[in-house]
């Protein structure tokens, strides 16, 4: 990062959302990095692509909009129903610009757990693809993300960003207060299976971030014959030791 985008990224933080959400868009470069959807990463856009074939998902699920780009995305190659919600005031007004004029598009203005209620409150029993990516906040949503779709959701593949692939350290991870997310930072997901991407991190593009992708076991069988996915452990102790 250079001493522009520095100082950009300082003075727009002190500035009102209503203003500094316009200078994001004026000054595309100066603010946080773009990297595109999925953190730039063609392979795991291909995971999405691939899921998307495989299953007849009736919506999708984001949290986290930041900048809309991925939100974008998943209308574009799903055509389906995007619900994304974003917590900061400056990021959502902006990924609300991005996403105009995108009818199956709904934002949230809100904490995540709070549209996964809304939703869940809705009646039916519809096949969700979820991607989590709500961090940034010293309150991570994941661990109670993931407690209402298991309680909700008996149709759900749930798909985690930052997430720590074993096997393949090249994949990058993030830690929350300490706690690496892995298999051990989830909750039970009784007769839920894991799976992980299936090509290494080199020949990943963008971030190299690492995901895991969670599948319901209705769903699970479906999510188990895609190519661009490899099956992993969900118990926490084998995690531990692998
Ligand atoms: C890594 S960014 C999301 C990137 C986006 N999904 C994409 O692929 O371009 C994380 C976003 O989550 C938002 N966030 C953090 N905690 C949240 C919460 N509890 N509910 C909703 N959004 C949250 C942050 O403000 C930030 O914009």
């Amino acid at each position: 990062m250079n001493l522009s985008q520095r100082a950009y990224i300082r003075i727009s933080a002190a500035l009102p959302a209503a203003f500094s959400f316009r200078t994001d868009l004026l000054f595309p470069r100066l603010g946080l990095p773009e990297l595109g959807p999925f953190n730039g990463q063609l392979k795991r856009q291909e995971i999405i692509r691939e899921l998307l074939a495989a299953t007849s998902f009736d919506e999708i699920v984001e949290t986290g909009s930041f900048r809309g780009t991925t939100t974008r995305f998943l209308s574009d190659v799903s055509g389906l129903p995007v619900h994304s919600a974003e917590i900061a005031d400056r990021f959502y007004r902006y990924a609300a610009v991005k996403c105009r004029g995108l009818p199956g598009v709904r934002l949230y203005h809100a904490d995540s757990r709070k549209m996964l209620h809304i939703l869940s409150k809705r009646p039916g029993n519809p096949a969700l693809l979820f991607y989590l990516d709500a961090h940034w906040q010293e309150d991570v949503p994941r661990y109670q993300e993931l407690e209402i779709i298991r309680a909700r959701w008996r149709r759900a593949v749930v798909m985690i960003d930052d997430f720590r692939v074993p096997g393949d350290p090249g994949y990058q991870f993030t830690s929350y207060h300490g706690t690496p997310l892995d298999v051990n930072y989830l909750p039970e997901l009784p007769g839920w299976k894991a799976f992980y991407p299936k090509s290494d991190s080199a020949d990943e593009t963008g971030a190299k971030r690492g995901c895991v992708v969670l599948a319901s076991p209705e769903l699970a069988p479906a999510v188990a014959a895609l190519s661009s996915l490899r099956t992993g452990e969900l118990t926490r102790q084998s995690i531990a030791n692998g």
